[in-house]
């Protein structure tokens, strides 16, 4: 949206870029990622209102050290370095980095000693989040010492009649608590920004720019459940009303009530033009005797797309099919690895329909991270229950019941999923947790109720927190909770007697089973 004051943001690969970005949108400045060899005449066409480099994992010593075209120096931009950001500051105007002997890693205090207006109003002594192998040795001409640690003499500089600023530490973490408070220096004190960024005026702004594109067009989207394809079609309902066709597929391998849910919301309260496709029957039939993991994801992939695009050639004069990609699925990727990634899992989606199909696309949240795709769906007036819902594989409930997937099965694990979210939903930190979901297992085990034997299945329970799904730790669940939960499970699930909690992280574990 280049109508907005934005921040851009030079990736060097640091893990922390998109968190940079997050946090700059969280005070309602829009923000960029760019790739670090951005070429500065692009820079000084798309006018940021200031420029970060970020960290990277790079030393600014190593052959091949990812730089920046030289002619950034020049826009006079405001600008910000963090950590390999920083080093490449000084190096390139006229410091001296020192290579770094062992990797500093870690929580650190620092030492305020000189403020500026990027440290401006903070204790003399902060806590921060250091990650740092190289240090600047020798401050740059015209620049100043804002902080420093026992082992860091220059943890933070500036050289303020250029507004060029850099820190040693992270500021976008969360173990650095002051680091929100220092951003916001940068981008109102510094950089001057407004903070036009609201999730309202986008709706407005998008709703004007769909409504030019499509003119009188039509659009078909597919609703998954999920948020993102929900509040890709409610912004193209307030967009464009009765030209929008919506085509919900049931697999039959759905949470509880999402189907109903759906239906519910488009079907009723929004008006919209909602197509279910009822395919359980299908769905099952195709998985009948499958306990491979990779052939219940292929099997579910294609017929989706057999049915969906079945769905779709009934709409032949839409020109547009909608998805809901999202911006952390279009930034250009900066690999700190490189190289090619083996296939852990066929992940399945809405798209890769046949090449008859010949809609164009239409993405309308591919500026947005997911919580701003949540914070948007409020906006629209979606129900809390669908904007807040975990994310959820494309191969649904299938992944979940290890060995044959049937619809008794199904039922089962759905009965035990409702009490597993009904128990989390009390939790005070329920925000912590990024997905959480019962696994059926594929085994039986001995209990007792009352005088008898029973012989019947286990029930895993999956709680991870995470940020982007990538890496995942297992959720510290209180005993209190875990223990409500496996004797509901047991006590008012007919067909399970045994409840086990997974502790296992990603990696070496994935979050899914399958
Ligand atoms: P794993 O199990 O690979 O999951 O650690 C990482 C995240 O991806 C979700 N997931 C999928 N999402 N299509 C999707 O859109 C898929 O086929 C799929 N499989 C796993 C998973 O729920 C977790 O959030």
């Amino acid at each position: 949206m280049s109508a907005h004051e934005w921040i851009a943001v030079l990736d060097f690969g640091s893990q922390y870029s998109q968190l940079i970005a997050r946090r700059i949108r969280e005070q309602n400045v829009y923000c960029e990622l760019l790739p670090y060899h951005t070429p500065a005449a692009e820079l000084a066409r798309r006018q940021p209102a200031g420029l970060i480099l970020s960290g990277g994992p790079a030393s600014v010593f190593a052959p091949g050290a990812p730089l920046p075209d030289p002619g950034w120096l020049e826009l006079g931009l405001p600008t910000l370095g963090i950590c390999y950001g920083m080093q490449l500051m000084a190096q390139q105007t006229g410091g001296r980095v020192s290579p770094g002997q062992e990797r500093e890693y870690g929580g650190a205090r620092i030492r305020v000693t000189q403020p500026g207006a990027l440290l401006a109003q903070l204790p003399p002594e902060i806590d921060v989040w250091m990650s740092h192998g190289d240090q600047v040795a020798e401050l740059p001409p015209g620049f100043q010492t804002l902080a420093e640690t026992a082992t860091c003499p220059h943890a933070a500089m500036a050289d303020e009649n250029r507004r060029l600023y850099a820190l040693q530490f992270h500021p976008e973490v969360v173990h650095t608590p002051q680091g929100a408070k220092i951003l916001r220096h940068f981008l109102f004190d510094i950089c001057r920004c407004r903070g036009d960024w609201k999730m309202a005026a986008f709706v407005e702004e998008s709703v004007a720019a769909l409504r030019a594109r499509i003119g009188a067009e039509h659009v078909l989207c597919g609703l998954s459940g999920g948020v993102d394809s929900a509040v890709a079609a409610a912004l193209l309902q307030r967009a464009i009303g009765d030209q929008l066709h919506c085509v919900f597929v049931d697999t039959g391998l759905l949470r509880g009530d999402e189907a109903r849910e759906v239906e519910a919301t488009f079907g009723g309260a929004f008006g919209a033009d909602l197509h279910v496709v009822q395919a359980a029957d299908r769905f099952f039939e195709a998985l009948r005797g499958v306990e491979d993991p990779e052939l219940k994801r292929k099997r579910i992939g294609a017929l989706f797309i057999d049915v969906f695009s079945a769905a779709a050639r009934e709409f032949d004069a839409a020109r547009y099919l909608a998805q809901g990609t999202l911006y952390p699925d279009v930034i250009e990727s900066v690999s700190p690895l490189g190289g090619p990634s083996v296939t852990i899992k066929s992940h399945h989606n809405v798209g890769g329909l046949p090449a008859d199909l010949q809609f164009e696309l239409i993405e309308p949240l591919r500026e947005l991270f997911k919580d701003e795709v949540r914070a948007l769906g409020r906006e629209l007036g979606l129900p809390e229950a669908l904007v807040s819902r975990q994310p959820f594989p494309g191969p649904g409930l299938a992944v979940r019941i290890l060995g044959e997937v049937t619809p008794e099965r199904v039922a089962l694990l759905q009965q035990a999923d409702r009490r597993l979210q009904e128990e989390l939903r009390r939790l005070p930190n329920y925000a912590d947790i990024w997905q959480a979901f019962t696994v059926l297992l594929p085994i039986r085990t001995v209990g007792v109720m009352g005088d008898c034997r029973t012989y019947e299945n286990v029930c895993a329970v999956r709680a991870v927190s995470s940020v982007d799904g990538m890496t995942a730790d297992w959720f510290r669940m209180p005993h209190d909770t875990l223990d409500r939960l496996a004797n509901r499970i047991i006590n008012e699930v007919q067909g399970i007697n045994r409840v086990v909690y997974d502790i296992s992280s990603k990696p070496p574990s994935t979050i899914e089973w399958e």
